[in-house]
């Protein structure tokens, strides 16, 4: 059941798309007070669990912190961090004993959730206006009004069936030599691959939808890569760089596409490219104007894109560069008290200095400085600022449409909002090379799928700082069940193409996995997208009496069949898992032969090696396996086999992965 409360003038999201009748009271659950800006308390006892947020920090179940929703562009992805890319407000409070309710707070500027962080038995919703609808969705369980919950918002996005294969990424590749070498090693090296992203140094000067000089006929090259069964995926950046006789430029300027600062002249803010101008993505207008210029790139046969920098990240507005100057200013020419040298050794100057410096970029106040025109009314960003991501997304995915009917497109973006999640999925931005980053990806899986995100994944192998060769392997044997599995690496860090490493067997052997179970992972992710179904689940959502599954969060429950549980810590032969029921224990072992163990109920330590790959079955269930293949393309399905229990039966989903579904 859902019901639906209005609180002020909320700002139409968009977020749900089902009609609903709102309700006349206040809901049941908890209280609400509107006088000074919005606040929903509930009180939590013990066992009390919080799941949802989508993207956000920590673990599966939220409780005993905060997290603030506020799409923040934050390479740091350390404990203490609140906000990340995504704002998700959607959450589940899974009481003992009591009844279980999920609520969706749809607001577009920051809110925080306080999951007994302040109070340990205390739960806190609040933000500053109280313009906000909030619906409240009970149930049987919490899997049941995750279902309710994601067919108000609309049926989630569903990419095309290569995007289901492994692909290659790095921010550094720049020319046509650089992709097509990443290609040639790949295929000469016998390890599966179906896609290399293309980084912002494919572009000229990091102009959108343009290519560099290295590619003289654009066409030809995406045609060439195409011939080796390897799709290029470009990336899309936010902001358009300001640059005379740039055509996306002047027209935007000319059409009035861009954001405004109050007196009207196009705000300017330096990323990538230097200055750039913001498209208005809640303008509609605007947005199929920006729509439309993919249409440069799916010309040229391009049929996939990542959307990033679009919280929007902003290195520094002009207006807060000139705050640094002035502040420099005083401090070297006059000091405090008109004494300069004296202030130069004051080390506190030193540390205002450096924070002055820090605070440039995404600064809260260069999100006042801007306005969007939302069908004629003047919206200062801060207000709507988790929608950006967002529209930036749907702008291409209406687009796509018209621009190529009927086609499956892949995208997915940095950040987003729930809504976001029917024209495309995420992936998890800036990690690093980090064991404890492979866990955090683990725990945001499920969470993004409550919140409509099934076509997810992180950076494999982790973005910034050095990787290992060993992290990697593990993180890949985790990504072998992402829908999104792709190895990215910042500039500057360790190449970490699977081939630069010794054990280039093992890397085959590792993702060659992914390519035999694939047929099984389509099949499930279809099914999840089609009834609003999750594709990863806490083992709590299923066990629902069993108390230890509750507290298991390093396991997750993948589709109807299987159990994952990856190994996460460096120099461990295995790990330690729990099973609620039977199960069987099954692992890909680097011959190609497989290892399959009935183990009991209750907990076991099972061994895996570096370059195994391990899964669980659930009892009584088969999944079907094929031969591993260089590509989705290439997949036969003549070579399929049941693996399982005996006499269990599968339903294959199955279509031609390359047209829009109805
Ligand atoms: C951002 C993205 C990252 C990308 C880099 C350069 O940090 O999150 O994936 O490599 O920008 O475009």
């Amino acid at each position: 059941m859902v019901r639906k409360y209005v609180f002020g003038c909320p700002f139409e999201t968009e977020a749900v798309t089902e009609a609903i009748t709102p309700e006349t009271g206040t809901p049941e659950y908890g209280t609400i007070l509107t006088e000074k800006g919005f606040l929903f308390t509930l009180a939590l006892e013990g066992q009390d669990a919080v799941y949802g947020l989508g993207e956000a920090n920590r673990g599966i179940n939220k409780r005993g912190y905060v997290y603030v929703s506020n799409c923040t562009d934050d390479p740091e992805h350390t404990e203490n961090k609140v906000s990340l890319y995504g704002a998700h407000n959607f959450i589940i409070v899974d009481r003992k004993g009591k009844d279980t309710f999920g609520m969706f707070f749809d607001y577009p500027s920051s809110i925080r959730f306080d999951i007994g962080y302040t109070k340990s038995e205390e739960l806190t919703v609040s933000c500053e206006e109280a313009d906000l609808y909030l619906y409240v969705i009970t149930g049987e369980n919490a899997y049941d009004i995750v279902k309710q919950f994601r067919r108000i918002i609309g049926r989630s996005y569903i990419p095309p069936k290569y995007a289901f294969g492994f692909g290659q990424s790095r921010w550094g590749y720049r020319n046509a030599e650089d992709f097509r070498h990443v290609a040639e090693e790949y295929r000469k090296h016998n390890i599966p691959i179906d896609m290399v992203y293309m980084d912002i140094d494919y572009m000229q000067d990091y102009k959108d939808f343009t290519v560099n000089q290295s590619f003289p006929d654009f066409k030809a090259f995406v045609d060439e890569m195409k011939e080796k069964k390897i799709h290029l995926i470009p990336i899309i950046d936010a902001g358009v760089k300001i640059e005379e006789g740039y055509d996306v430029y002047e027209e935007g300027v000319r059409e009035n596409m861009f954001c405004k600062r109050e007196d009207g002249t196009d705000f300017a803010a330096a990323v990538w490219p230097g200055l750039t101008h913001f498209p208005d993505m809640l303008n509609p207008e605007a947005r199929r104007w920006f729509g439309r210029k993919y249409k440069i790139l799916t010309d040229a046969g391009i049929d996939g894109f990542w959307n990033d920098m679009n919280e929007p990240a902003i290195f520094f507005s002009e207006e807060g560069m000139e705050e640094v100057k002035q502040f420099l200013k005083g401090y070297l020419e006059e000091g405090q008290d008109g004494n300069a040298e004296q202030e130069k050794g004051n080390p506190f100057q030193a540390f205002k200095l450096r924070g002055k410096i820090n605070s440039l970029a995404n600064s809260p106040e260069d999100y006042r400085r801007f306005y969007h025109n939302v069908n004629g009314k003047k919206v200062r960003h801060d207000k709507v600022h988790n929608l950006f991501g967002y529209n930036m997304t749907r702008a291409a995915g209406e687009a796509f449409g018209e621009i190529t009917p009927g086609k499956r497109i892949l995208m997915f973006s940095r950040s987003s909002y729930i809504g976001m999640h029917r024209y495309g999925g995420v992936w998890m931005g800036d990690n690093k090379s980090w064991w404890s980053h492979l866990l955090l990806n683990l725990k945001m899986l499920p969470s993004l799928n409550m919140c409509g995100f099934l076509y997810t994944g992180a950076d494999l192998g982790g973005f910034g700082a050095d990787t290992t060769e060993d992290l990697l392997l593990r993180w890949l044997a985790l990504g072998v069940f992402t829908p999104l599995m792709r190895n990215h690496a910042a500039l500057g860090t360790r190449e970490q193409e699977c081939y630069q490493f010794g054990r280039t067997n093992d890397f085959r052997h590792v993702i060659g996995v992914r390519y035999r179970l694939l047929p099984y992972l389509y099949s499930e992710f279809m099914k999840a997208a089609l009834h609003d179904g999750m594709y990863f689940r806490p083992l709590a959502f299923d066990y629902t009496d069993d108390d230890m599954a509750r507290e298991v969060e390093d396991q997750l429950l993948l589709g109807n069949e299987i159990m994952i549980a990856p190994v996460y810590t460096q120099n461990a032969g295995g790990r330690y898992v729990y099973l609620p029921e039977e199960m069987m224990f099954v692992k890909f072992l680097p011959d190609g032969t497989l290892h399959k163990e009935v183990l009991e109920k209750g907990h076991h330590y099972v061994k895996v090696a570096l370059n195994e790959v391990p899964l669980f079955i659930r009892k009584g269930k088969a999944i079907p396996v094929v031969d591993a293949a260089q590509c989705v393309d290439e997949i036969n399905m003549e070579t399929k086999q049941m693996l399982g229990y005996e006499g269990a039966e599968y339903d294959l989903y199955e279509d031609d992965g390359v047209s829009t579904v109805e």
